[in-house]
């Protein structure tokens, strides 16, 4: 028996001003989609911008319902719009941000597992590396999805 350690990296930031300008860009425009989240349920609004391989940028934003099951979170309506509608561009990096009614940053936006598994899949999809940037008190990105899903479940895993 040995135990084995798995590491991920997270590139942290005191604040939007340390990210390059094309990721402030995003980010920037994830918190303008949490404007559209229709979140009556939680009162915690989601906002995510996808960057395309072709520059172009998708958003989204958490979508509840009152069967709460069927509502679905910002990462995945923004992913899946980006893959329905662009499907041979790579999906290059994801923004996330979240805030709360009084629009306090939350103080760090983590993706739901579901999220991360979707973003998985399309990394794997594309086989392009996606960075993830997390909004909160700081800011965190991580270059690839084994930094937030380690010993993921993968297509291959099927063959
Ligand atoms: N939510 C997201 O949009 N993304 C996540 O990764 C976690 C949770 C949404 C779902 C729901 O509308 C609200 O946040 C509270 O869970």
């Amino acid at each position: 028996m040995k135990t084995k350690e798995i590491k991920v990296q997270v590139i942290e930031y005191d604040n939007l001003n340390e990210l390059s300008d094309e990721n402030k860009d995003l980010l920037i425009q994830a918190r303008e989609a949490t404007q559209n989240a229709y979140a009556p349920y939680s009162g915690f609004f989601v906002g995510a911008a996808v960057l395309l391989e072709n520059g172009k940028v998708v958003t989204g934003n958490n979508q509840e319902n009152a069967a709460y099951p069927s509502g679905l979170c910002a990462e995945r309506v923004a992913l899946f719009y980006a893959n329905a509608n662009y499907p041979d561009v790579p999906v290059v990096a994801i923004a996330i941000t979240a805030k709360n009614k009084l629009g306090k940053i939350h103080v760090i936006a983590s993706p739901c597992g579901s999220c991360r598994q979707v973003m998985l899949e399309t990394e794997s999809r594309f086989e392009k590396p996606i960075n993830v940037i997390l909004d909160g008190e700081k800011i965190q990105m991580m270059e690839g999805i084994d930094n937030l899903l380690p010993l993921g479940f993968r297509p291959h895993s099927l063959k």
